[in-house]
């Protein structure tokens, strides 16, 4: 059902229309500070799981660590949705990991390409980042009262408008497959993924998420630099933790849980000093 009739959201004074897609309400912008920020004043205000609010673009997109998320008009997915699950805030990091799962499966369905997850919630494509995950708590006591789950993906860009100082690093899915892709198509795709994980995450939890995560990741096995404020850590990506977490082994033999680190993949293959 389409509600043809563009709004006014009093907080922000941005015209929005409303539809309903696949049981949900999907907010429309075509410019927003972030979609992440919309959502949260609309969760605070009731609006309930499962709603999305959708933008051709974002003047103030977040990334993770304070980053921008910049994506010219028109050629990204950008989007948020709220979620309330009844669980205790140590583990929304996993919904986090499930996002990833979902959008890695949704660009492989479209575009038939391999992606993989690099942790927590990095999208790649041929070693480069092609969609990030922010995900966002708010809480009350020890529970989460409502996560905002934004979600970046660079569809149809050409190279020259990838960030240029991550043009080597970045790609997008019309770069990877030399086709446009339809930004609604993917998102009506990654909904339905989106529903049949969710679903049974909330009925298996952990165990659930770990094997989807584990088949899904490029982590694992692999040398991990972990940024600190004046150094840097390097070991191997073991296993990942009930907390979402990444456990790192260093050559002393010593394991580290990791919750919300930098970490960049090593080039280096498999060190025999592991
Ligand atoms: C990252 O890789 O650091 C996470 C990037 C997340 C970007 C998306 S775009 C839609 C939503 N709105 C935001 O401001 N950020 C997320």
């Amino acid at each position: 059902m389409i509600n043809e009739n563009y709004c006014e959201n009093n907080k922000h004074s941005l015209r929005f229309k409303k539809i309903h897609l696949q049981g949900r309400d999907v907010y429309i912008y075509r410019k927003v500070t972030s979609t992440n920020i919309i959502a949260k004043s609309l969760a605070a205000n009731g609006a309930p799981d499962g709603t999305i609010v959708l933008s051709s673009f974002q003047t103030a997109g977040k990334g993770r660590f304070q980053r921008q998320w910049v994506c010219p008009p028109g050629k990204g997915l950008l989007f948020s949705m709220i979620l309330r699950p009844d669980i205790d805030s140590q583990f929304i990091p996993q919904l986090t990991l499930l996002s990833a799962v979902v959008v890695a499966e949704s660009i492989q369905k479209i575009c038939g390409c391999e992606a993989g997850i690099k942790w927590p919630n990095d999208i790649l494509i041929n070693g480069q980042k092609v969609c990030g995950i922010l995900a966002q708590n708010t809480f009350s006591g020890s529970r989460s009262e409502f996560v905002v789950l934004g979600i970046g993906i660079n569809v149809n860009l050409n190279k020259d408008q990838l960030p240029a100082e991550c043009r080597e690093t970045t790609t997008s899915l019309f770069l990877t497959t030399g086709s446009k892709i339809s930004r609604f198509e993917l998102l009506k795709q990654l909904l339905t993924i989106w529903d049949r994980h969710y679903h049974n995450f909330l009925q298996s939890g952990y165990s659930y998420l770990r094997s989807q995560w584990l088949a899904k990741n490029i982590t694992l096995g692999r040398i991990v630099s972990i940024k600190k404020d004046s150094y840097t850590l390097r070991g191997k990506a073991a296993d990942i933790s009930p907390k979402g977490g990444l456990i790192v082994v260093f050559p002393d033999g010593s394991r580290e849980e990791y919750l919300a680190e930098d970490v960049s993949l090593g080039k280096e293959e498999y060190n025999a000093r592991f």
